[in-house]
């Protein structure tokens, strides 16, 4: 995500929309710009780095004008910097925009721009909006704008201004975008975060509408150009419930964005049942893969491990990046080192891909921040486009890692001459949908954490590809929460965890149905017969299990390959809910970094 602004008006614009962009910081800030127009020509400043780092720079002092777009960006496409940052101009420096979405055919018309002339000069996929709508612009910058959307596809909310046109145009497909009206001066934005210290009469777009706005007037179209009516609404929120979109904290808000965040893993990969990852490496020529990282993109390794051994039968192993870089690690060119990492500059993940790079082993990121350190060291990389992650605690960056490692299996599948899973590719389809469905069910969730807010300890148990999904519950739970909680391979109980099992231990069971259910049936009796308070997460209509648990939460059912995504929900908001129970911000949690940049 990236946030963007824009004012027109009576006043000079600078002050309005650096005050935008610092409310819309959350949204993104690895770099950040202005763009205004004065004496009908652009003025455009960018640095990389955060909006205070504009605010520094020698030539805002000069900036000036009564009209202005400005972004602050979230990377998606090209590292973060100052020639990457937003507003990205024409060749002429008469049209300006700024952009927060992803382009999915970016490429093919940057070839076609360069062919024509256009010097395209940065690695985004934003700047060629500017060339063209610069190709169709013949005095009436609408018009030209309106003829470039014909051809661009994917997810996009725009601002854009023309030098010599007093108005700024605004088009929203995929990406949120609002009008503000003031009194002699209009403002636009993607977020109403940004308009709050301005105006609360706002306009709120929809998919495909245009409008074009000047200092005291708006209208909108569709994009075949037929006028549409819109209301001036009022926004009811204060801008910190804004920030987390009336959500208590960042990792709730990103708990209930994971529907939208895996949308954006997918988003441009899968066509025509076809895995488009542009990877420089050919899996025929991998003998083994080695999966690190730390922490819950550990938890998320474990899961890559079943998925890919049963979609492709490379041999995976797991490894913590910790050990791994200090075990003088055996391997080697024909093994694949892939590492997982959201924030892309945990120094033990860093470590261990370097001692990967020095015995030649082939090298491979998830990473969810563009830019970041693991993602330009490694020879190729997916990038999860989760937007930022917030909240401490690791939430919708752990199920588009699954999602990740789940398309690169199926690439791999490909590559190796064999048709992507089909019920796979399908399933992919709805997963989004049914996270909707569990999320939809959070109040019941909260209920069963009530019961649990003085406990001192918890077991969380799965078996095969849920056991991991049984770590990630314990460890969402202690990091947040404070309260010990360990997981187990739920057969594992009988080899000594047993023996803690009483009236006071509440156990966790990841339980939908799937190869190995019958055996945790067995195990959730085991542990009834010791009277734990179970509390289990089933597939819909399990019956069997229902009577034997003291809570349950369902779960819709789903492919096993892909049941981690969906088991993983409830157990993010039972954390959630059990800790801010206990009046723990969840965001900010003891001892804790986001990214554990120190060894
Ligand atoms: C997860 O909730 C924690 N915040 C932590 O375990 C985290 O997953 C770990 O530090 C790895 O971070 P990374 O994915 O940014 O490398």
């Amino acid at each position: 995500m990236c946030g963007i602004i824009g004012y027109i008006g009576n006043k000079n614009s600078i002050p309005t929309l650096i005050k935008g962009l610092e409310r819309l910081e959350y949204r993104g800030y690895d770099s950040a710009g202005i763009c205004t127009i004065q004496n009908q020509r652009l003025k455009n400043l960018k640095v990389k780095g955060r909006i205070s780092g504009l605010k520094k720079n020698l030539e805002f002092k000069n900036l000036e004008g009564n009209i202005g777009i400005a972004q602050t960006r979230w990377a998606t496409h090209g590292a973060p910097s100052k020639i990457n940052a937003h507003p990205h101009l024409d060749c002429k420096g008469e049209i300006a925009i700024v952009h927060n979405g992803i382009i999915e055919n970016y490429q093919a018309l940057k070839d076609i721009l360069e062919k024509e002339g256009h010097k395209i000069v940065s690695a985004t996929d934003s700047e060629i909006i500017a060339h063209l709508i610069e190709k169709f612009y013949q005095g009436d910058l609408e018009r030209a704008v309106m003829r470039a959307l014909k051809l661009l596809e994917g997810a996009f909310g725009l601002a854009i201004i023309h030098a010599k046109e007093p108005k700024i145009v605004v088009v929203r497909k995929g990406s949120p975008l609002i009008i503000g009206k003031g009194s002699n001066e209009m403002f636009v934005a993607s977020d109403a975060a940004a308009l709050l210290d301005q105006t609360r009469k706002v306009v709120y777009l929809q998919d495909n509408e245009l409008a074009t706005v000047t200092a005291n007037s708006f209208s909108v179209k569709n994009l075949d150009g037929k006028e549409i009516e819109k209301e001036i609404e009022e926004i009811k929120w204060t801008a910190g419930q804004i920030e987390k979109k009336g959500y208590k904290h960042f990792m709730l808000k990103e708990i209930f964005e994971q529907p939208q965040a895996l949308e954006n893993t997918l988003r441009g990969r899968i066509k025509e049942k076809k895995i488009k990852l542009s990877l420089n490496l050919d899996p025929n020529s991998i003998k083994r893969i080695v999966l690190i990282a730390c922490g819950t993109s550990w938890h998320a390794c474990l899961v890559g491990k079943y998925i890919i051994e049963k979609l492709t039968k490379i041999p995976v192993e797991v490894d913590y990046a910790s050990e791994f870089r200090y075990r003088n690690p055996l391997v080697a060119s024909q093994d694949l080192l892939i590492t997982i990492s959201q924030s892309g500059e945990t120094a033990d993940t860093l470590g261990a891909l370097k001692e990967a790079e020095l015995k030649r082993a082939k090298t491979l990121g998830i990473v969810n921040v563009v830019g970041s350190t693991v993602s330009r060291e490694v020879d190729s990389g997916i990038f999860l486009h989760a937007g930022p992650e917030i909240g401490v605690a690791s939430t919708k960056a752990f199920t588009c890692q699954l999602t990740a490692l789940t398309l690169l299996a199926l690439y791999f599948q490909q590559e190796k001459g064999i048709s992507p899973d089909k019920e796979i590719l399908e399933e992919l389809k709805n997963i989004s949908k049914k996270i909707q469905l569990i999320l939809k069910e959070a109040d019941k969730i909260k209920a069963v954490a009530e019961g649990f807010t003085e406990n001192k300890n918890f077991l969380y148990l799965g078996r095969g590809i849920n056991f991991p999904v049984a770590l990630e519950g314990a460890l969402k739970l202690k990091e947040i929460s404070y309260i010990h909680a360990e997981g187990y391979p739920a057969a594992e109980m009988k080899h000594g965890p047993i023996a803690l099992i009483d009236k006071d231990m509440p156990v966790v069971f990841v339980a939908t149905r799937d190869q190995t259910y019958n055996k945790i049936l067995s195990n959730i009796e085991e542990v009834k017969a010791r009277k734990g308070r179970i509390i289990t997460v089933i597939s819909k209509e399990d019956s069997k299990i229902e009577e034997l648990s003291d809570f349950i939460i369902k779960i819709p059912e789903t492919n096993e390959l892909l049941s981690p995504i969906l088991n993983v929900v409830p157990l993010q908001l039972l954390a959630y809910y059990i800790a801010d129970l206990k009046n723990i911000d969840p965001d900010r949690p003891r001892n804790l970094a986001k990214s554990v940049t120190v060894e």
